[in-house]
């Protein structure tokens, strides 16, 4: 009965494919403990630190004891608490977006938002490096799929054109991408893909799961980065990575929103987020306006660690941000290097298929604004002493 399940755990193994699961202890911070021994942590989305600062803390405590641990039922059923109606107007404001309607996640955002807005008939276009919940968006959605090669708006306009010119298409079109890639660190061609996606009558749909409370001039996201209009953009993302705290939304004109709360299953058929998950994702958000040093911080550090990586010959790809791709290759090599800088008290997993495509698993850096320079300079002897020894640089 279970046959097929070994067989399948034992070819995972083969490739270098096989995961585990490591138990980490203490507060999250810079450092970790990992079986009783301190690491500096390089693979956390708790890009500024927020995670474990005492206002959060303090603040989500406050509202376990004011409003109790949990919304006890759906937000359209009687789980719609005044905490949700607060943090959606506030980060559709900080998202300078008409609307915003909070999920559970940023998994079930995308999931959401995507199985709603398209259906048969429709044209979703997303990109090949597109994180796993947009691609479970538009395997649900049931509209046709054409994944375009990475940030390839050339292709992208050409393929709709042609499209326009061959059949009487007169379905929607939604054109879908990571603001800032979760691998790979760069950032999509945002004002390229508004263009087109306005020439085809369709929308933009940009995921800033990682780029939300850090990219921009106020980390408002790509989008202010590359400072665009709203016109027919609609901005997912998650409060679980730069703050610090859990949830995802969609901000975006008031018709929308008012669609996906009527029609995205999986915002109507799941409990309300516990109001105290809000609570720490509006703390985060007043922390974040009110103190830019920790967002500068976190470019500093970036500044620095990426220099050095390149310095010393590595492919870091296209990254220049908080999220830096250190190429390996091979699983099995990308594996032994992330034991070495584990036994060398650095705690950055490799990252392999099917998770990244073959021939291109790396160790995955990312930054936080709390890393010291003890910090930095460790991760970089590190890299130094492990990419040698293995043939790497
Ligand atoms: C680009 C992207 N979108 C969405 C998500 C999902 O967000 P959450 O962890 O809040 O479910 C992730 C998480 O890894 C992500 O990297």
């Amino acid at each position: 009965m279970f046959q097929k399940y070994y067989q399948k755990i034992e070819e995972l193994k083969k490739k270098d494919q096989y995961r585990t699961l490591v138990n980490v202890t203490g507060s999250v911070g810079a450092e970790v403990s990992i079986d009783g021994k301190k690491m500096i942590l390089l693979s956390s989305n708790n890009y500024l630190g927020l995670a474990g600062s005492w206002e959060m803390k303090e603040r989500t405590i406050a509202a376990v004891q004011a409003i109790g641990t949990g919304a006890g039922a759906s937000r359209l059923i009687s789980g719609n608490l005044g905490i949700h109606e607060e943090l959606e107007k506030r980060i559709a404001k900080f998202k300078r977006s008409d609307s915003a309607i909070l999920f559970s996640t940023g998994y079930m955002a995308n999931t959401g938002v995507i199985s709603s807005l398209a259906g048969e008939g429709d044209l979703i276009l997303s990109d090949n490096l597109n994180h796993a919940s947009i691609i479970d968006g538009c395997r649900l959605s049931g509209a046709e799929i054409v994944k375009y090669p990475h940030k390839d708006f050339d292709y992208l306009g050409n393929f709709l054109s042609r499209r326009r010119n061959e059949s009487k298409f007169a379905g929607k079109v939604l054109i879908i991408t990571d603001g800032l890639f979760s691998m790979d660190g760069d950032l999509a061609p945002l004002p390229q893909l508004q263009k087109i996606a306005k020439e085809n009558n369709g929308l933009l749909l940009v995921d800033d799961a990682h780029a939300t409370g850090v990219i921009g001039s106020r980390g408002k996201g790509t989008c202010e980065y590359f400072g665009l209009k709203k016109e027919n953009i609609i901005q997912i993302g998650t409060f679980s990575k730069a703050l610090g705290s859990l949830g995802g939304f969609v901000a975006g004109p008031e018709i929308i929103i008012e669609y996906l709360k009527n029609t995205a299953r999986s915002f109507i058929y799941t409990t309300a987020l516990p109001p105290s998950v809000c609570a720490s994702s509006l703390a985060a958000l007043d922390i974040i306006e009110k103190d830019p040093s920790i967002r500068e911080n976190l470019l500093k550090n970036v500044e620095i660690v990426r220099n050095g990586l390149i310095d010393m010959g590595y492919n870091c790809l296209d990254s220049r941000t908080h999220i830096i791709p250190v190429l390996t290759g091979d699983a099995g090599l990308t594996m032994k290097f992330a034991k070495g800088l584990l036994e060398k008290g650095i705690f950055a997993p490799a990252i392999r298929p099917p998770t990244v495509p073959d021939g291109k698993s790396r160790i995955r850096v990312s930054l936080m604004s709390s890393h010291t320079e003890k910090h930095l300079e460790m991760i970089i002897d590190g890299f130094r002493s492990e990419g040698k020894r293995l043939g790497i640089i």
